[in-house]
């Protein structure tokens, strides 16, 4: 059996798809009663409600379990405790593997929320456990919640600026690969870059003109207004901190990685930013 953490987000849901999809025994691990329904959707075999930040609850999520693959909460103030847990627990149930899904770059420290993960990524090299981590992109998907929006108005808008280069990777990609690593034991005590082409949001735009057959441009959300709309929908103090760090640091430096290793992993190329566009303008149609 495999445990999926955060398995209601956007993430744990791709994951944990991919994995039901392939034919493996899974558990699901929510934080609220109220996802418990949407993940049970999935096909897994268990689901269960705990939170990272208590190790009983981490504890109980890990038992008679084999593998674990290890979401962490975006943009979390107990990143360094949920890890502690996450990883008191493998050692606890003995674990076969953990396999964490990281970010890229979490050397940096100008992007607290990677930073933070640099030290859990520490723990894991230090607990003497069975381990793969993932240090994975930002993903394609994130424009998603924005497609209509775009389309109806032509304007493809993030809070970053638009010649920043940036790796964005398919989750579906992500997933795949994910489930070759888990599933794989010659992964063990790797790390390896999950990271997709690299792309501007100008270059985005451009391809999704010639998509959508409508004139796309590319433009900058200003910061505060950003932050502003982000306050409404009812992000926290803190996760608002981190984006107003982490966006004046894409405008100056953008996020790119390599993409050969999840070539390497998949077996093909990774899927470039027009198939993604392809595909999901036939969905939308
Ligand atoms: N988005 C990206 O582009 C990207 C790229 C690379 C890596 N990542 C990483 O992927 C991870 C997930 O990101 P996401 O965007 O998929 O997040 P998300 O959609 O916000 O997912 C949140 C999930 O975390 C669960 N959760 C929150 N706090 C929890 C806690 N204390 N204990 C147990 N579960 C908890 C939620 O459960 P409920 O539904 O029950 O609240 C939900 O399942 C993050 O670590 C992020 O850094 C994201």
């Amino acid at each position: 059996m495999i445990l999926v953490t955060c398995a209601s987000g956007k993430t744990g849901i791709a994951i944990v798809g991919a994995l039901v999809a392939a034919g493996h025994q899974v558990r699901a691990m929510v934080k609220t009663k109220s996802s418990l329904e949407g993940v049970k959707k999935t096909g897994v075999k268990e689901a269960l409600v705990g939170d990272l930040a208590v190790i009983e609850d981490v504890l109980r999520a890990t038992e008679n379990i084999e593998l674990v693959y290890y979401i962490a909460p975006n943009m979390d103030p107990n990143e360094q405790l949920n890890g502690k847990n996450m990883i008191t627990a493998c050692q606890i149930q003995k674990v076969s593997r953990l396999v964490f899904h990281s970010v890229l770059h979490t050397q940096i420290e100008a992007l607290p929320h990677h930073w933070e993960r640099h030290f859990v990524e520490q723990s894991i090299l230090n607990a003497k456990i069975p381990f793969t981590i993932l240090q994975v992109g930002s993903y394609m998907q994130n424009m998603l919640p924005a497609w209509g929006q775009m389309v109806k108005t032509g304007i493809h808008r993030m809070a970053y600026d638009v010649d920043a280069p940036m790796s964005l990777v398919d989750l579906d990609d992500v997933s795949e690969a994910a489930v070759k690593v888990l599933t794989d034991d010659n992964y063990t005590n790797g790390i390896f870059e999950i990271a997709g082409p690299i792309i501007s949001l100008k270059q985005k735009a451009l391809i999704l003109s010639e998509v959508l057959k409508i004139e796309v441009s590319a433009e900058k959300e200003a910061l505060d207004d950003f932050l502003k709309h982000a306050q409404s929908l009812g992000f926290s103090d803190f996760t608002l901190s981190m984006m107003s760090k982490m966006f004046p640091y894409y405008d100056e430096n953008g996020l790119v990685g390599c993409d050969k290793t999840l070539g390497w992993i998949l077996g093909r190329s990774p899927t470039s930013f027009e198939t993604f566009a392809r595909r999901t303008a036939a969905s939308f149609s």
